[in-house]
């Protein structure tokens, strides 16, 4: 994005490429969106795309890729075993992070499942800035627990703090003194926090845990699927980066941890995922598994065109130009929302604009998934899908009890140069329609509730008709598209 001043004194994200192929989009009328989130038992998840006009469901796997990625693809190379491919991919991992081993993976789950196999165990805790869903479901399955140790600011919706990805060193400090560095399978910073609003962390913090892991003899792990969004809030946010160019940022964040993972779905604008180390004892016990779970070292479980293609996008990562768009478009919508009143999260993050349902619709106990209900009542009303962020990815604790989320938040992703600035204004028109009637929105209740994950397949029901009365309310006023 370029700071080009507009004429009229007016600030908009201006994008830095333009779209050379392009998808079709629809958008069906009103009583088949409620016939749509009636089907897909009120959970965007299950939605299909044809009934969804902007899919702001997220941005992994989704993101629009370059067409020097697409040009990639031609040349992969899909020998099953030592490919030249995987060699390019390898080069470029060693090149950016500075670390000598690479072990593909076929996505950010599956380096989490390895990593949790080979480090956590019955018993021990891994502290974080924030858990992420998947991530969490992993050391749980391995016995283990999470502890979470953000800063206070990190779950205050509304905030001028730049950095509310960051770890509280404190309570780092107080946590591995109080329980022993022999419990802590490892600390986990998650660049880009995303269950509270894809919330940055600054270099100086991520250094101070550094320190603090270095004392006790722990070993630390970066998640850096949403990296790319906080290299460009370093860049933006922290007085002494500014000077540095994204490349060396990376570099400095990179040098500070001992593993690195990531989605490539998210980081590179491709599919698959990957892990990164310089420790050869750590390389040689994550690679055991990687034969067993993924497919052999030089694919991963992933398609040699998507390695191509990630090898290109995380090259491209490097460019200012190409990672500030997500960031620009969010900090519009997310600023244009809060002039009208409607309450988000703020600072604007990464990944996307996220609506705080407790606040949006604070008629509706957690008990009854007010992010979820708001998700839902978002699709009737406009055809764009989000998702729920809340007590519903929360899931239950071992008694089988709701484990109340501390935030409820609708998160409209917006994937990196997918949607354009008529997409947003449209949505913010309908978010404010909604906002207008969000009496009328009621509570959910599961019909079909999964053990694990249950956000992504679990199937609800409204508590009430108040979808047909919102649908009908809505093409009263606006018409049946
Ligand atoms: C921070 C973070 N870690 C891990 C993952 C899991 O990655 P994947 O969806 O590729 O399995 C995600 C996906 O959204 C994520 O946002």
């Amino acid at each position: 994005m370029k700071e080009s001043k507009l004429f009229s004194g007016q600030r908009i994200p201006l994008e830095m490429h333009k779209p050379k192929i392009v998808q079709k989009l629809s958008l069906v009328p009103t009583e088949r969106r409620l016939q749509a989130i009636k089907e897909a038992g009120f959970n965007t998840f299950l939605l299909k795309n044809g009934d969804v006009f902007l899919d702001m469901l997220t941005d992994s796997g989704v993101n629009a890729m370059s067409d020097r990625q697409q040009a990639a693809m031609m040349v992969a190379d899909d020998s099953y075993a030592g490919s030249r491919t995987f060699t390019r991919l390898e080069r470029t991992c060693q090149d950016l992070f500075g670390m000598q081993h690479f072990l593909p993976a076929h996505q950010g789950r599956a380096c989490e499942n390895i990593l949790s196999q080979v480090l956590v165990h019955p018993g021990s805790v891994v502290v974080t800035n924030y858990h992420f869903t998947t991530t969490k479901a992993h050391v749980v399955l391995n016995g283990g627990t999470v502890e979470e140790l953000p800063i206070a600011e990190a779950l205050q919706t509304t905030s001028d703090h730049p950095f509310k990805g960051n770890m509280d060193l404190g309570r780092l400090k107080a946590f591995i003194g109080e329980h022993g560095s022999e419990k802590i399978a490892f600390v986990r910073m998650e660049a880009g926090t995303n269950l509270i609003g894809g919330q940055p962390f600054s270099l100086g913090n991520l250094a101070g845990v550094r320190d603090i892991c270095d004392a006790y003899g722990v070993l630390l792990v970066l998640d850096a699927s949403l990296l790319a969004d906080n290299l460009y809030f370093i860049k933006r946010r922290e007085v002494k980066c500014q000077g540095l160019s994204i490349r060396e940022i990376t570099r400095r964040i990179c040098d500070l941890v001992d593993v690195l993972y990531f989605s490539g779905r998210k980081l590179g604008c491709a599919r698959g995922g990957g892990l990164c180390t310089n420790r050869d004892d750590l390389f040689v016990s994550l690679r055991e598994l990687i034969p067993l779970y993924e497919g052999f070292l030089t694919y991963g479980g992933m398609s040699v065109r998507e390695m191509e293609a990630m090898a290109v996008g995380l090259e491209e990562t490097m460019d200012e130009d190409m990672i500030n768009q997500a960031p620009e478009f969010i900090d519009y919508m997310v600023n244009e929302l809060e002039k009208l009143g409607i309450p988000v999260v703020t600072p604007p993050g990464g990944l996307g604009c996220h609506i705080n349902a407790k606040e949006f619709v604070d008629h509706i106990p957690q008990s009854q998934y007010p992010a979820c209900a708001l998700a839902a009542a978002l699709y009737i009303v406009s055809g764009v899908r989000g998702m729920e962020r809340g007590t519903l990815s929360e899931g239950r604790d071992e008694e089988g009890n709701e484990s109340l989320a501390d935030l409820e938040l609708v998160r409209l992703a917006l994937p990196r140069r997918v949607y354009t600035l008529s997409h947003v204004k449209y949505t913010i028109d309908r978010i404010t329609w909604l906002y207008e009637h969000r009496q009328m929105i009621g509570g959910l209740t599961f019909v079909d509730e999964p053990k694990t994950l249950r956000f992504f397949l679990g199937r609800l029901d409204a508590l009430s008709d108040w979808p047909e009365r919102l649908g009908k309310k809505f093409e009263s006023d606006l018409g049946r598209i």
